[in-house]
């Protein structure tokens, strides 16, 4: 049977950049059945909710699902369970997928367009593994209510021993195929669930860690080491919330949040669901000159972590290497390229 990738295109500059990845999917793996859906903002002005039961039949159906990015300007006052963003946490949560994998890794030919010294980001390759489906994105209660004259809101950073022990033995496997370290981040001096997630990662490591080191910092230290010396870490593990605003000052080390892709992954078998990095950029949607890379190099995550193709997977990652040695550069990266001629030029090296 064919292996069906679904497209969820989204809004804001993830339909420009999903159509590279599909032309790259196109050439390159011919025989897989391509689908699109709707999803966010795009599903919401068509459908009135951000994910449609029907577009979350054929997520759970395929053998992997590849976003482009949610929400914008437009969408900005709609109620919070219609807003573009519930479709994309829906769409993980039901699918389940609750290892997002976040690497962040330089590009030879763009070690001068981070922001950070060239020795400092140089050689950079690390991995941020997140929890993508509990903590405190998804904790109940939460709210916005009034006790006793005074409004106030509220969330609730809850984790389960299940929940910890799964995305920990992700990041254990994970790092026996690297150098084998990883750090794991929580706030354990403030949080009872941030100490609950020392605890766990500890008996995790003792039980499925073998061959791994494990250290652990607390998320403030993190983040300022990622600027101080970022190739100190290999897997770095951290939960929902943390993970989040760490991947996106470890994509910035890389120079361009417009690189880096992202793989959320679900028990063995089931659909994995890809995603650029980058939001939907409303800035620039429309005028052809966001970056397709971090959308190419999610189709290859998918081809090597969904669909069982390695191969092509090493081979287009290698295509955007060359193409950037080539000198292709996006404006996001210094250059002139529009979103198209950046594909071509990865299509070229291919
Ligand atoms: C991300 C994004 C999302 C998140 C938003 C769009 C809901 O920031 O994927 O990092 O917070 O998880
Ligand atoms: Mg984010």
């Amino acid at each position: 049977m064919k292996q069906t990738l679904l497209l969820l295109p989204g809004d804001g500059i993830g339909p420009e950049v999903t159509a590279e990845a599909r032309r790259v999917a196109e050439t390159i793996a011919p025989d897989l059945k391509i689908e699109e859906g709707l999803v966010g903002g795009a599903a919401l002005d068509a459908h009135g909710v951000p994910l449609t039961d029907e577009t979350l039949g054929r997520a759970l159906a395929s053998d992997a699902v590849l976003m482009g990015a949610v929400g914008g300007p437009k969408w900005a006052g709609v109620a919070r369970d219609k807003r573009p963003e519930m479709g994309l946490l829906t769409l993980r949560k039901q699918m389940d997928v609750f290892a997002n994998l976040r690497p962040a890794f330089c590009f030879p030919a763009l070690v001068d367009a981070s922001s950070l010294k060239h020795e400092v980001v140089d050689g950079l390759n690390l991995m941020i593994v997140r929890e993508l489906t509990s903590g405190v994105y998804f904790g109940q209660p939460r709210g916005i209510d009034e006790t006793s004259g005074v409004r106030r809101g509220y969330d609730t950073a809850v984790y389960t021993h299940p929940e910890i022990e799964r995305v920990a033995r992700v990041a254990f496997d994970i790092a026996r195929g690297r150098t084998g370290n990883v750090c794991s981040v929580e706030k354990s001096n403030v949080m009872d669930s941030g100490l609950f997630w020392r605890q766990e990662v500890t008996l995790a490591h003792a039980e499925f860690g073998a061959g791994v080191e494990l250290s652990h910092m607390l998320a403030d230290s993190c983040a300022m080491e990622l600027v101080r010396a970022p190739k100190q870490f290999d897997v770095i593990l951290a939960d929902n919330l943390f993970g989040d605003i760490l991947s996106d000052e470890a994509a910035m080390l890389t120079g361009s949040i417009g690189m880096l892709p992202s793989a959320s992954l679900g028990a063995p078998g089931t659909p994995g669901l890809y995603e650029p990095v980058h939001g939907s950029a409303p800035d620039i949607a429309g005028q052809g000159i966001a970056n397709p890379c971090a959308a190419i190099l999610s189709l290859e995550m998918a081809l090597r972590w969904s669909l069982g193709r390695e191969k092509l997977a090493d081979m287009l990652f290698a295509a955007v290497g060359k193409a950037l040695d080539r000198g292709a550069r996006t404006k996001d990266l210094g250059g002139e390229l529009s979103t198209r001629d950046m594909a071509d030029a990865i299509l070229a090296a291919l």
